[in-house]
Order: C-alpha cells, then structure tokens, then sequence
C-alpha cells in the first residue's frame, strides 16, 4: 500500500493513540484531533486520503464533519466509530457517504483490513475519474488536450486513420505532443494490444541505430557475443515510433525504405530473411522540405512514411488551450504534491498567455508543476511564476477570447477584470474602460457584480 494521509479524530486518548500506533505501523502518516475545532483546522490544509471520526465529540458531532469532509473533499473516505449498540446512527452515517463503521473497542486487525479496502475504494474512484475525463472528450480525447481547430482535426485525423495501417510522421517543434500523437495512433488500432516500440534516432550514436533496429546475429562484428533481435522484430506486430527520424544516417535511411516496402529484414550478419509485422509512425522537429532539398533525407522515404500526415502546432499558434492546459496541469499537480491550489489568478494568467513558449506543452507543465511545488496560497498568483515569465515581452497585443464567449460575456469580463485591478475603484475602471459612470454602475448591478469601493463618488453620478 502507498503511504496515504490519516487523520483520526476522537476526544479519548486511548483510541486515538491505538489508532496512530496501528496506522503507522502499515507505514501512513497520521495526524490526531481531540475535538471538532481541532479537526477542522486539520482538514482545512493538504487533503487526507482516510478520516477516522468519532460520532460524539465535545464540541460537534461526527456527522457534521462527515458532512463538512464530503462536501470539501469528496474523495476523502470516512470510517466513523460508533459505541456499541449504535447501529442507527452507523447507517446514518454510510447513507451520508462513510465508507463505513468501525464498533469501538475494536482489534488491530479489525482496523488493518478496513483501511486496506478503504484505501483501495478510494484509488479506485480517482482513477475511474481520470478515465472518464478521458472519455468525455472534453477536448481531451487520447489524453491530448486542445480545443483550438487545429487540435479538433488532429483528434479527426486519429479517429479515422488510427485503425488503418498507413504509416504516420508526425511533423512540430519541441515539446508540443508528438509522442502523445504517436501513442494514440497506436492505441486507437487495432495493436494496441501488441508491443508499442520507440527508438529516438537523435539520442543513439549513428553506429548503433542499425543494429538496434535491425539486430544482429553472433559474430556479426566485434562485440556481437550472441544473437540479437531488433525493435523491428519486437515490434511484432505493434507499432513503432521513430522519433527524430530525419536523424537517421542515409545507408540506414536506404535499408528502412527496403523494409517498408517488402515487409523482409534480415540482421546484421545473417543470411537469412524474415517477414516483419508492423506499422510506422515516425516524428521529426526538423523542416522535411529542407531537408529533402538538402539531401538528407529521402526523397522516396519520405513518400513512404508520411502517407497520413500530421502537423502538432506550437503553442503559440493555440493560445486558446493555454488556460485550458494550464488548469489540467494544475490539476494534475495539486493532487500530486497534495496540495490546495485551485486557481490560477488572473494576474498569472495574463503572463502565461503573454509568453512566447519555445519549450510549447514541455515547458508550460514544468513552470506550472514547479508553481504548485512552491505555492504558498489557494491560487497560483504572478509570483509563483518564473521571472523570466514576468520579462517577456508580448511580441504583439493579443487578446484572446475564449471559444463561445459573446460580447455579453467579454464585457462583463472586462468590468470585473478591471474592478479587480482597479482595487475596485469606480472611478478608474470608468475612465480605463471609458464609460460614464452611470452606465457602469447599470453593468456592475446587471452583471451581478460586486461593487466598487468608492461609494463617495457615487453620489456625484
Ligand atoms: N496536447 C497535450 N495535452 C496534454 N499534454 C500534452 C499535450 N502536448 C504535450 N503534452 C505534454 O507535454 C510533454 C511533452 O510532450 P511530448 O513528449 O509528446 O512532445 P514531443 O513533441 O515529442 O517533444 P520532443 O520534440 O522534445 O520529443 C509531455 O509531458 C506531454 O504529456
Ligand atoms: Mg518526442
């Protein structure tokens, strides 16, 4: 079992030390509280996986923190212990959403198992979560998030050339989800249950791509003490990825093609021919057109890899999915280093949408994962962001609105954003957005928003 966090709340000190003693014992952290207050001070910082709670404390009662903990943190479990011949009140509480009721006193080994199926349920339900995301297709589908166009048809493109075998390249700069691409090839076919191989031609020395590839009977050279098989072979009927395929030295580039079209390979030293199964998906960051002008790579492999092709923009080029991504990554973070963090403030945003990300996907998930890392708040403000974030300079303005807003809603964006800049000065939101005041006053009442704090002025209007 992994190490979850416990707490245990219970006004009598024997159970509660019963209960850390057995709890630490199976390696989790555990944390005690004596009284209500106490507790909910507790639960008010990193999330616990597991609640112990006494029904009866001096100051509350259990069902009312079982309440407060599946209103705020609904995956939390709850074990709630009950006194003996209390068994209305145990159903009470499992109809309320405990996981279950432990009757005090109670054996360690009581404890031990349930904890164990507790902890299970709870993984269970969070995984079962992420799948459905998954499934929904909120511009998420294959685990690619994008709403921008250009990500939707990349979502067509899989949907329908997936099953088939034509072989895919996979063309974008660094870090904008080209192995994400790749894998969904592989997992929307129909082998996606055979190997899914990948060997990335620009992190292996020359020499050694071919008989990686290829591998190589005994003898073949020095070195080669016994027979090997190549990720061809493995492939065996899967998929293999050739990342950085332009990387690829051009005697090798000749003997793929040779593979690509009979489907035959034989290893390096053997004489022997065998039939191989598989299909390709290749990726490159280079410009393919310069460098079949450049005679490096081939023309006619070119022809051949590429017949379903797939362009990964930067980020730049979306900057719609940048809230999008960023909100997932925070997600995603917070949950992992057990954190609280919801939001991303509005001054934070403003820099990551400013940026010009020549890292793409890559370098957004590293600056929001190290943001959550040292987050002090409940949200993500401008100072948790690297400074080089904070001294980019947008190379042009751009507002970006995101899809189906009207101008209802942009206004009314608008207004609270600048209230909130302002401070909630009336009277500088007024001149920035250059409105009379009367008529902000109509907005920020129609809108529902808050007020600004400069009532003085209000009666000049
Ligand atoms: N559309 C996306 N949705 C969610 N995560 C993404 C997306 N694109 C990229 N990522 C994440 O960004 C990181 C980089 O992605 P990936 O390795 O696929 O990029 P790449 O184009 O292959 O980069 P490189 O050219 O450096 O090999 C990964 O952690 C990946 O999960
Ligand atoms: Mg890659």
């Amino acid at each position: 079992m992994p190490v979850s966090r416990i707490l245990v709340i219970d006004d009598e000190p024997s159970v509660t030390d019963a209960l850390q003693l057995v709890l630490s014992d199976l390696g989790h952290r555990v944390d005690c509280a004596k009284t209500g207050a106490e507790a909910k001070a507790l639960l008010k910082g990193a999330p616990y996986d597991l609640v112990f709670t006494d029904l009866r404390l001096p100051d509350a009662s259990g069902i009312d923190l079982l309440a407060l903990i599946k209103a705020d943190t609904p995956d939390t479990e709850v074990i709630v212990m009950t006194a003996h011949g209390s068994l209305d009140i145990a159903i009470e509480a499992i109809k309320r959403g405990a996981f279950y009721y432990i009757e005090k006193p109670f054996a360690p080994h009581q404890v031990t198992a349930l904890v164990e199926r507790a902890l299970q349920f709870e993984a269970i339900k969070r995984e079962n979560r992420s799948l459905k995301s998954a499934l929904r297709g909120e511009g998420d589908e294959f685990g690619l998030i994008g709403r921008h166009p250009k990500m939707q048809q990349i979502h067509n493109i899989i949907r329908t050339a997936a099953p088939s075998d034509a072989s895919v390249l996979i063309e974008g700069e660094s870090g904008t989800g080209k192995e994400l691409i790749a894998a969904a090839f592989h997992f929307q076919s129909p082998r996606a249950d055979l190997p899914f191989t990948r060997i990335n031609c620009a992190a292996i020395p020359h020499e050694l791509i071919e008989s990686e590839l290829f591998g190589y009977r005994k003898g073949a050279f020095t070195g080669a003490d016994r027979d090997k098989r190549g990720l061809i072979e493995a492939t065996s009927g899967g998929t293999l990825l050739l990342d950085e395929i332009a990387e690829m030295p051009s005697h090798l580039q000749t003997k793929l093609l040779r593979v690509l079209q009979e489907r035959k390979l034989r290893r390096l030293g053997d004489e022997q021919e065998l039939s191989v199964d598989f299909r390709l998906v290749s990726s490159t960051n280079r410009d393919t057109a310069q460098m079949i002008r450049d005679g490096l790579l081939r023309n006619d492999l070119y022809f051949r890899i590429s017949t379903i092709k797939v362009k990964s923009p930067p980020l730049r080029e979306r900057l719609d999915d940048i809230p999008l991504l960023a909100n997932r990554f925070l997600q995603l973070y917070s949950e992992k280093y057990k954190k609280r963090i919801r939001e991303i403030s509005t001054g934070a945003f403003a820099l990551l949408m400013r940026y010009e990300w020549p890292g793409n996907v890559r370098e957004l998930e590293s600056v929001i994962e190290h943001a959550v890392l040292f987050a002090t708040e409940d949200k993500l403000s401008p100072e948790s962001l690297p400074e080089h974030l904070h001294h980019a300079q947008a190379s042009e303005f751009r507002c970006v609105i995101p899809p189906y807003f009207t101008m209802e809603d942009i206004e009314r964006e608008a207004i609270a954003q600048t209230l909130e800049r302002t401070g909630g000065n009336i009277k500088r939101t007024a001149e920035i957005l250059n409105y009379h005041r009367p008529r902000l006053y109509r907005k920020i009442k129609s809108f529902g928003l808050r007020g600004g704090n400069d009532t003085e002025n209000q009666s000049e209007t």
